[in-house]
């Protein structure tokens, strides 16, 4: 996740910004940089790799100033090269930013007919230049950045610093966290609260579509349409610690409003938004890269919602790329003695990568001669070292026992891989690679669309911390989810939850329905929308109280008066689990807080399980 610190001082900046973005090196980076602004002079010095490259260049070349801005980047658009380091720059303005601005071509295509010429290969760009033109066309600096701001979709948080005032930074936010720190006679500017704690534990931080005017004594947030907005002044407390849970209750509901952002960042890991291709990233020397054409099967090992994830892509690989999938819990598994196929490849999915059971699995591949794979949020965990190849989560730390960012980011790998495998094997042409490519990008919007929803849902838990027993129903990739759902509430809330694929209903499981009986059931509109309706009419009729996660035309379709509803937005089909997990997820999280449980650490619990 990339990071971002700013500064409107009174003293040199350029090294207090570096130490503010080594508090923010746990997010994970492959290139930095600062500007600042002196005697009307900005000026900036970017580095590839780990800060100290970028500490020797300031040493070697130092920069004046008492305001700058600076920044650790996670590529997304363009190879992590010092050309496409932050700070961007276009006339009199700098610019850093995280996330991902989805409607970079056009703005760029745009700003070049405007005679803006581009030097890097980033989106972030055009923030700068769309910036410029604003101030071209005479606006204020406050100004050109409001409008500059309202003209971008998609999940970002972005700081801009002008070469026109030293007492003026614009930030903006839409997804991606951004705190404001109070100091004396100087503000601040982090990702997080962990950024700012040399400097000031006075936090402020902007909520969605904010954008906040900082200057040396104070600041002034707006909406986007230039009405003043308050937003609490707070001490953070955890800011001592490298990773604390900002204005968070806990970690969990932290890590679910991280997911915009550390979705985008792994999907920009293995598709290229710039081609609209699938871009699986290079392998080090040590790894295999893998030829999907030449598999005759594919097996796939993890535990709990790792499994959940693996489960959900079974449908992606089949469908998409025609490859068979056989899938299990790895507990099962590592004795079934599973007979491999030669041409076979087998993939472990893990966010800790030391969870015992999968790695007795991945053993028992090893000695079958499987290729082995690994999807870890750990690089370098033992799951990681022990496969030949790996396809890293870029979730960040995830604290929470209840895995939720993780488990979209593993969502995001293998949907990739799956498209990624329908084009080896000739299965996914160009224009539907590149329709597939734009979908998934959307996803991070999305699910910052979504996370909207969480009072709706909040007040919805209510309805199921007294409840004894709870059914979860879905078809096809919605079934998984109907697990993972019913996964997270037993372990968030402890209320027994078990889910069914949808049809199965009626082979039993019914017999469970009365009033008493809540049943959660996830169904867009999509292609089955309508077998699924008939089931919610054969709980309806039994007098089960339904809950129902669709979309718009889903709603209208369903006719299910008596049901609750969690209307999501309608989106292409390929991101559904990913985004439809964030309700589900927060449906479990209210649940529990409003039980009291120790939602970060339910009781029995381990983050990692690394026994049998
Ligand atoms: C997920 O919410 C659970 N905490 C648990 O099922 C977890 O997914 C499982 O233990 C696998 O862990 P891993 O991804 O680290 O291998």
């Amino acid at each position: 996740m990339c990071g971002i610190v700013g500064i409107v001082g009174t003293r040199p900046v350029a090294p207090l910004i570096v130490d503010a973005l080594k508090r923010l090196e746990y997010r994970g980076y492959d290139s930095a940089g600062v500007a600042t602004l002196s005697e009307g002079n900005l000026d900036r010095r970017r580095a590839e790799g780990k800060l100290v490259n970028l500490e020797n260049r300031l040493e070697f070349d130092p920069l004046a100033g008492n305001i700058g801005i600076g920044h650790t980047r996670w590529a997304t658009h363009g190879a992590p090269v010092e050309v496409n380091a932050h700070p961007h720059f276009s006339t009199k303005v700098a610019v850093v930013h995280n996330g991902i601005v989805e409607n970079f071509r056009e703005l760029r295509t745009e700003l070049q007919a405007d005679g803006f010429t581009f030097s890097s290969q980033t989106d972030t760009e055009v923030i700068a230049h769309l910036v410029a033109k604003g101030m071209k066309d005479g606006l204020s600096p406050e100004k050109a950045a409001q409008s500059a701001i309202s003209r971008l979709t998609g999940a970002f948080a972005l700081a801009i610093m002008f070469g026109t005032d030293s007492n003026l930074i614009v930030a903006g936010r839409n997804g991606p966290p951004l705190a404001i720190g109070h100091g004396a006679g100087e503000m601040y500017l982090g990702s997080d609260a962990v950024a700012l704690a040399p400097f000031t534990n006075r936090i402020t931080y902007l909520e969605d579509g904010d954008w906040a005017v900082i200057r040396r004594d104070g600041m002034q947030i707006f909406d986007l349409d230039g009405n003043t907005v308050e937003r609490a002044q707070q001490t953070s407390v955890g800011s001592a610690l490298m990773v604390d849970k900002g204005n968070h209750r806990h970690f969990m509901i932290k890590e679910i409003y991280e997911q915009p952002e550390v979705i985008g960042h792994t999907l920009a890991h293995y598709v290229d938004f710039n081609e609209q291709k699938v871009a699986l990233h290079e392998m080090s020397e040590t790894e295999q890269p893998i030829d999907f054409a030449s598999l005759d099967r594919l097996n796939i090992t993890a535990c709990g919602t790792a499994y959940l994830a693996g489960y959900t892509s079974k449908y992606w690989f089949e469908r998409l790329a025609r490859l068979p999938v056989d899938i299990d819990v790895a507990s099962e598994f590592r004795y079934r003695e599973v007979p491999m196929s030669k041409s076979g490849l087998s993939l472990f999915i893990s966010q800790s990568g030391e969870t015992a059971d999968t790695l007795a699995g991945l053993k028992y591949c090893e000695a079958e001669g499987q290729h082995l794979a690994a999807i870890v949020n750990v690089r370098e965990s033992t799951i990681a070292r022990s496969s030949h190849s790996v396809f890293p989560t870029l979730a960040g730390p995830e604290i929470g026992v209840a895995s939720t960012k993780a488990f979209t980011c593993q969502l995001s790998v293998l949907a990739s891989l799956a498209v990624a495998a329908g084009v080896q094997r000739g299965h996914i042409d160009r224009e539907r690679e590149t329709k597939l490519v734009a979908e998934l990008s959307e996803a991070p919007r999305y699910a910052n669309e979504v996370l909207k929803l969480e009072e709706e849902i909040r007040q919805l838990a209510h309805s199921l911390a007294n409840k004894q027993h709870i059914l979860y129903l879905g078809r096809d990739t919605n079934y998984p989810l109907a697990m993972e759902g019913a996964l997270k509430l037993k372990e968030l809330s402890y209320i027994h939850a078990e889910a069914y694929a949808a049809g199965e209903l009626k082979h039993g499981p019914i017999a469970l329905i009365d009033e008493e009986m809540p049943v959660v059931v996830i169904a867009p509109h999509d292609r089955i929308f309508e077998k699924t309706v008939s089931n919610m009419q054969e709980v309806a009729a039994r007098g089960g109280k339904i809950i129902l996660i669709t979309d718009p035309r889903g709603a209208e379709e369903a006719g299910m008066d008596g049901a609750e509803l969690i209307v999501m937005p309608s989106m292409p089909e390929i991101i559904t689990p990913i985004i439809y997990s964030l309700p589900i997820q927060m449906l479990a999280y209210h649940t529990a807080v409003h039980m009291g449980t120790d939602v970060d650490q339910p009781r029995n619990l381990a983050k990692s399980v690394t026994v049998e």
